[in-house]
């Protein structure tokens, strides 16, 4: 079985996806002309997706969210990326969305949470994918636009609206700033992620599981920088959700296969590591992509592949008994597409 089959057959958790960076352009062209989103100018629309550094991104991130205005434009999205999951052989995703920016374009949440809710529905009907989403924090606005985030959002909180996240631009915004309204959140029943040493220091992923009280970390990276959190994450079972493809485009880390490419550092030293997409179309990628990209690189094995895969399942958070159900049924499929290897 070559890599691309082995990775697609996988069954794959998706734990770090934002919706907004996860419209394919031709869906963002259509929906800026229905809405009367200025955009600037390009021959082909895969165009304005290219970008110098994460700053450059997060601009036209915020041209393509304020392109999604209606219910069904939100509907349109979701499906999309859900189905993109599924197509890449995802089992299962939780996904982040960015109300504030669609907020302060005059959106009502409920309008948000409308289109996005029933896609999900639509989804698990139509092609089995069970997906959640985690409303997630712009670091760039203020402590009380989270606040009011959190009132806005906790009154959909459900089994489906599971947990909170942080984003944006992390550099010139720590994460501890943020820990009054984690702790509102948590108090709620949220679960709890952050973005943090992607582009920021690993003190900012100690205040985010410190502080902030995260209980996993979206990206991670410089926590490299600090052995003593690295031995501290490995004893807490700390699940890092690192994505290669955004590694090369967005940050300083440009050669997935650089020897000290800090995902190769971090699976060397014995992190929990989930592979996810950050925003697939918008970094041309998906899931099984992104896995295979990593091994084709880091000359990965299908046994550390596997191990991956199952790692996404672990630090999802479904409740404990359908994670159980599923764990045993993965780890069948998994011991089978390993064996089918050792008899090719
Ligand atoms: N929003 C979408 N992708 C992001 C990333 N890589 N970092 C911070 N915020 C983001
Ligand atoms: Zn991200």
């Amino acid at each position: 079985m070559n890599l691309e089959t082995f990775v697609q057959a996988l069954p794959k958790a998706e734990l770090h996806l934002h919706l907004e960076g996860a419209v394919n352009a031709q869906t963002f062209l259509k929906l800026a002309r229905k809405n009367g989103t200025t955009l600037p100018s390009f021959a082909e629309v895969e165009e304005l997706y290219r970008y110098e550094n994460l700053v450059d991104f997060l601009q036209v991130y915020d041209l393509v969210a304020k392109s999604v205005v209606d219910a069904d434009d939100f509907h349109l999205i979701t499906y999309e990326a859900l189905a993109h999951v599924a197509n890449a052989g995802g089992r299962y995703a939780e996904f982040f969305f960015s109300p504030q920016v669609h907020q302060d374009a005059g959106v009502a949440y409920e309008t948000m949470f409308a289109g996005i809710l029933k896609a999900m529905d639509d989804a698990e009907h139509d092609f089995g994918l069970v997906s959640r989403v985690i409303p997630a924090l712009n670091r760039e606005l203020s402590i009380e636009r989270g606040f009011e985030f959190l009132d806005l959002v906790l009154p959909f909180r459900s089994d489906k609206v599971i947990g909170i996240g942080l984003d944006y631009d992390e550099e010139p915004f720590p994460p501890a700033p943020f820990k009054a309204v984690y702790d509102k959140a948590k108090r709620a029943g949220m679960r709890l992620t952050a973005h943090a040493g992607e582009g920021g220091p690993a003190a900012n992923v100690r205040d985010a599981l410190d502080l902030l009280g995260a209980e996993r970390i979206d990206h991670g990276y410089r926590v490299m920088e600090d052995p003593d959190l690295v031995a501290r994450c490995i004893a807490d079972d700390i699940a890092f959700t690192v994505c290669p493809s955004s590694t090369v485009i967005l940050t300083r880390w440009r050669d997935l296969a650089a020897g000290d490419h800090p995902i190769r550092a971090m699976l060397d030293a014995g992190l929990k590591l989930v592979i996810d997409t950050d925003d697939p179309p918008m970094l041309q990628t998906d899931l099984a992509k992104e896995y295979r990209l990593l091994a084709e690189a880091m000359s990965l094995d299908r046994r550390t592949l596997a191990q991956l895969a199952l790692n996404s399942l672990d630090a999802a958070w479904l409740d404990e008994s359908l994670k159980r159900e599923w764990r045993a049924a993965w780890a069948i499929e998994v011991d089978r597409l390993l064996a089918a290897e050792a008899d090719a």
